[in-house]
Order: structure tokens, then sequence, then C-alpha cells
């Protein structure tokens, strides 16, 4: 049976991902560094890892009922994971309905069966990757994104090259 490598994300839409493409240009260039194709910029909820056929369609079935409502998340802050050696962005203070959504998900993922990763870690959107020391702006940013909707991704790697393929996407309530 075929798997596909998924994760539940957030993508932001063109002129928030316009603002972090601005944010990625201010850093300080290093050697061999480039930054994440602007259509790959994204927050992951939930990475799932491969998941089978059936788990997939059963996940993708339950998740259309969301009671969780559209948020806004302020991206305000500069990170660096030293394991992953990654920059990325993400928020001083995470919104509730963002913590709820990843719960949620989660949830779900358990009673599909699926293994999912369960690694504490914070939502971000990675800028760079293999990184080998962190250097940030000078200058402080924040970007104001009124999320909306949240998608079930494909990531599908050849070549050496990383594209995300949308399987679903999933609206959130009206505020
Ligand atoms: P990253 O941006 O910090 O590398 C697709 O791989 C997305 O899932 C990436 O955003 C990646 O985070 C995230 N992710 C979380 N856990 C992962 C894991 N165990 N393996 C691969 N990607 C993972």
């Amino acid at each position: 049976m075929s798997a596909k490598r998924l994760f539940f994300s957030l993508m932001p839409e063109e002129g928030i991902r316009d603002q972090i493409v601005e944010i990625a240009k201010s850093f300080p260039t290093v050697k061999g560094v480039r930054p994440t194709p602007n259509n790959n910029l994204h927050v992951t909820l939930l990475f799932l890892g491969d998941v089978e056929e059936n788990a997939f369609k059963y996940l993708e079935k339950k998740v259309v009922q969301t009671f969780i409502q559209s948020f806004k998340m302020r991206l305000d802050l500069y990170g660096y994971f030293r394991r992953s050696k990654t920059i990325w962005i993400g928020c001083s203070s995470y919104p509730n309905e963002l913590i709820r959504l990843v719960n949620h998900l989660k949830s779900i993922g358990t009673q599909c069966g699926v293994n999912y990763d369960d690694q504490p870690t914070k939502p971000h959107i990675t800028l760079f990757r293999k990184v080998p020391t962190a250097e940030f702006p000078s200058v402080p940013f924040s970007i104001t994104w009124r999320v909306s909707e949240f998608h079930l991704i494909e990531s599908i790697t050849s070549e050496n090259l990383t594209r995300y393929n949308k399987i679903a996407t999933y609206r959130l309530m009206e505020e």
C-alpha cells in the first residue's frame, strides 16, 4: 500500500508571505545558505510522517469538523534551533486558538492510529537551514497574520528539492 509523507500546516497568503520574504532578506548573508523558497514558507502544526493510504483517507474526513475559530497571530520573534541549525521566525506569545488547533489535530491523529511526531517544538517558519551560527537582524519586526484556514500537506522530495503539495484545505470558524 502506498504511503504519503504528510503534515498539517499554515501557509501564509501572498501579502503575509511577501512580508516574511522581506524579513528573510534583512538577515546577514551566509555563504552557501539560501532562504526557504517562497512557496515553501509555512508553519507546521503537526508533522505526521509517512501515513498509509487507509489512515490518510480516514484522517482527511475526520478533520473536516473543526470548531476552532480563526485567529490573529503576531510573528515577532527571531529564533535558532541548534540541533537542526535552522533559523526561524515565530511568536513571542502564541494565540490560544493555535494551541487548541494543534491539540485537536493531535487527538485526531491518535484516533486515526497515526504515529505522529510528538516532540514539543514551537510553531515557527523556517527561513534558513544548515546555518552554523545564528545572527539576526538588529531591527525588530512584527507581522500580524489573520489565520482563517489550515492545510494537509504532502511533502515530496526529489533530487534534493522539496515541494509541498496541498492535499486538503480546512476553514476555521469565523470570529
Ligand atoms: P522544520 O521547518 O523545523 O524543519 C515538513 O518536513 C515540515 O515538518 C517542516 O516544517 C519541519 O520542520 C516539520 N517537522 C516537524 N517534525 C519533523 C520531523 N520529525 N521530520 C521532518 N520534518 C518535521
